[in-house]
């Protein structure tokens, strides 16, 4: 049958990662989605970089816009990250009746809502599981598997690279400066790695997942948002020595039928499966109120684990299951569910 035709747009730490899946294992995606998922054309910021990847002859131009509207393709993959000109490629793409598949949390925090209803009107998709928690399946979980429950409280961690920082300044005595460092070197961080160790990362992945689980539009400007920039080594010695760990824990919970939310480093019990989540690995602990507690563990940055949630991505719109998850996500909400609280 005809191939899922993809333009990819970014080959760097993640987009070198599905080319590599898509080209070295082409056969089982293939068989996994029914039909071969071939990259057809890939766009970069400079063509003459050295690529880790072999590219097999596949066409590397530095104009993403054309690719994005080029009939040689059908689903467009966007991983450069940042708003612009994200933004207008997503859009350029969705106009040319494209389904797109995104790791851009940055971008669907800010443009979800226009991004999605512009989705939605054409009857195209936006997929992005690897936007959220990487390898993590959560956007599946809260879309499917937990969708016969009121979500009532959500416990995250949400960025791998501050988590890699406390576990290597606690495990391994590595200093913050040189954790930061390690984390920019396994490709963990974002390209301004502010944005990790500020919080603002984690509480982007707060804001999408909020809509999904409870129908709210909230932006990191409109709730409590603390990095792990401030902690010092002595903080995760003494709350170790107590019985605790320090984790950049991202909140949403239903109190009284309010929503209260926050990122902000959190004391949480040794005994807690999430103060056991170490390295890159993030973990989500959902509380529905039908099934109870349920957690979501696994690598949450890097190339491997974010190309794999991509793929997966990818098989969903090849065999148009990713079109059935966006029209149940809950993305569509028009009456506010429940009151937000700033408790700032
Ligand atoms: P990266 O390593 O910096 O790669 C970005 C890629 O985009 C590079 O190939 C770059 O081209 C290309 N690019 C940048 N601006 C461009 C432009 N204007 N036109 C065309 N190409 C452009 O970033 P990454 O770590 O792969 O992250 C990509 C996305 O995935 C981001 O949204 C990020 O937040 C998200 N994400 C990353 C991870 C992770 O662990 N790294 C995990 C989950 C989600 P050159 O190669 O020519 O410079
Ligand atoms: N910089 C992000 C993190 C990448 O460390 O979690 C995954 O979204």
């Amino acid at each position: 049958s005809d191939s899922l035709r993809v333009g990819l747009i970014g080959l760097g730490t993640v987009g070198s990662g599905v080319a590599q899946i898509l080209t070295e294992h082409a056969q089982r995606t293939a068989q996994r989605a029914g039909r071969p998922i071939e990259i057809t054309g890939i766009a970069v910021r400079d063509a003459s970089k050295p690529r880790p990847v072999d590219l097999a002859g596949i066409p590397v131009s530095t104009d993403p816009l054309s690719l994005a509207k080029s009939p040689d393709n059908d689903v467009i993959v966007e991983l450069i990250g940042g708003l612009s000109p994200a933004k207008e490629i997503v859009e350029t793409a969705l106009e040319a009746g494209k389904d797109i598949v995104t790791a851009n949390k940055a971008l669907l925090c800010e443009h979800g809502n226009t991004l999605f209803s512009k989705a939605r009107e054409s009857g195209r998709t936006i997929a992005f599981e690897a936007a959220v928690a990487g390898g993590c399946p959560v956007i599946a979980a809260i879309g499917q598997a937990m969708s016969g429950n009121q979500i009532v409280a959500l416990e995250a961690i949400l960025n791998g690279t501050s988590n890699f920082i406390l576990t290597q300044m606690l495990e391994n005595s590595v200093s913050y400066e040189d954790a930061v460092a390690e984390a920019q070197a396994m490709g963990y961080a974002e390209a301004d790695p502010s944005m990790d160790v500020e919080g603002t990362d984690a509480a982007q992945k707060l804001g999408i997942l909020t809509q999904l689980a409870f129908g709210e539009r909230l932006t990191p400007d409109m709730f409590p948002v603390q990095g792990i920039d401030e902690l010092l080594l002595e903080d995760l010695r003494f709350a170790d020595e107590l019985g605790y760990a320090i984790k950049l824990l991202a909140t949403a919970k239903l109190v009284d039928g309010c929503l209260e939310l926050h990122t902000q480093p959190t004391l949480i019990r040794h005994s807690r499966p999430l103060a056991q989540t170490n390295g890159p690995y993030n973990m989500i602990e959902l509380t529905g109120d039908a099934v109870g507690k349920a957690w979501f563990s696994a690598m949450g940055a890097g190339q491997m684990a974010t190309a794999s949630a991509v793929v997966a991505d990818l098989v969903d719109v090849a065999v148009g299951r990713a079109a059935l998850t966006f029209r149940r996500l809950n993305l569509w909400q028009t009456e506010q569910q429940f009151q937000y609280q700033n408790l700032e």
